[in-house]
């Protein structure tokens, strides 16, 4: 078991941004990531419907006989307890309780200032995790994923949609004093959304604290991969392997060969 993959989910190719904290954190584990590229995105899609894609893309990954489940996507962690409870005894983590540590380390006190799809604002899943140490504003940004998936990460663009988003977070009194990035997309507009947040306002995600969690979890199990090996990861996608490849690559931050991203069905 303990050689057996890590699966990694997302909508799309924002979930790869959590594999590379993974990989960097965990070299010798195989890692198998599975972005549902033909029914992205998911920020906009009701509750239901998102439910009965996560648990359709954790069973894919199931089936394939990974030792952990990863929900690379804030937007699918609404499923993650009836994920957990239908996989059981395979051991199931989100991005919503580390990337709310990850907000609370660098301002305990709030006000943290949460940028999310519209169906995790919706859901109110950082708000809940956070809890009451900590105020928490939310702010749906619903063309940060469509951006970030044409690789559209920074200039006139991009500023323009960054800004529109911002005005009103930077707007607020008192101000914010930690900006998350609750969507898993998001990180690849880090430089942009950094320059017009400005430097007095630290910018968090949960690929770091996720991957720590990652680690506990397969430490506290004794599921840890031989610390030889370097598995080369595998990519399974719902819709056009040649394009995750190629843009994936902005996400993951290291070359994606085409020839390991494999179609697959998931209905
Ligand atoms: N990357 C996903 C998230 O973290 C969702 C993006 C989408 O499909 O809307 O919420």
């Amino acid at each position: 078991m303990n050689q057996a993959a890590i699966g990694i989910f997302d909508s799309g190719m924002g979930g790869l941004t959590v594999m590379r904290a993974l990989k960097s954190a965990l070299p010798e584990e195989a890692f198998i990531y599975l972005g549902d590229t033909a029914r992205l995105p998911y920020g906009t899609k009701s509750a239901a419907t998102v439910r009965r894609y996560a648990l359709q893309a954790a069973r894919a990954l199931a089936q394939r006989q990974v030792k952990l489940i990863v929900i690379a996507c804030n937007t699918a962690s609404l499923a993650a307890r009836e994920l957990a409870e239908t996989l059981a005894p395979l051991p199931v983590l989100g991005v919503i309780e580390p990337g709310a540590a990850a907000a609370l380390a660098v301002a305990p006190h709030g006000p943290i200032a949460v940028l999310a799809t519209e169906g995790t604002v919706k859901e109110g899943a950082y708000a809940r995790a956070i809890g009451v140490s900590a105020t928490v504003v939310q702010q749906a940004c619903p063309l940060f994923v469509p951006l970030a998936e044409e690789g559209l990460t920074d200039g006139a663009i991009a500023e323009l949609v960054v800004r529109r988003y911002l005005d009103p977070v930077l707007n607020l009194r008192p101000a914010p004093r930690a900006l998350l990035l609750g969507c898993t997309h998001y990180p690849v507009l880090r430089q942009v959304i950094s320059r017009i947040a400005g430097p007095e306002l630290a910018l968090v995600d949960s690929a770091h604290t996720t991957a720590a969690a990652v680690r506990e979890l397969l430490t506290a199990r004794q599921l840890r991969a031989e610390p030889s090996a370097r598995p080369a990861p595998r990519f399974l996608v719902t819709d056009a392997p040649e394009r995750f490849a190629r843009i994936g690559q902005i996400f993951f931050g290291e070359a994606i060969d085409p020839g390991q991203v494999e179609l697959i069905d998931l209905q």
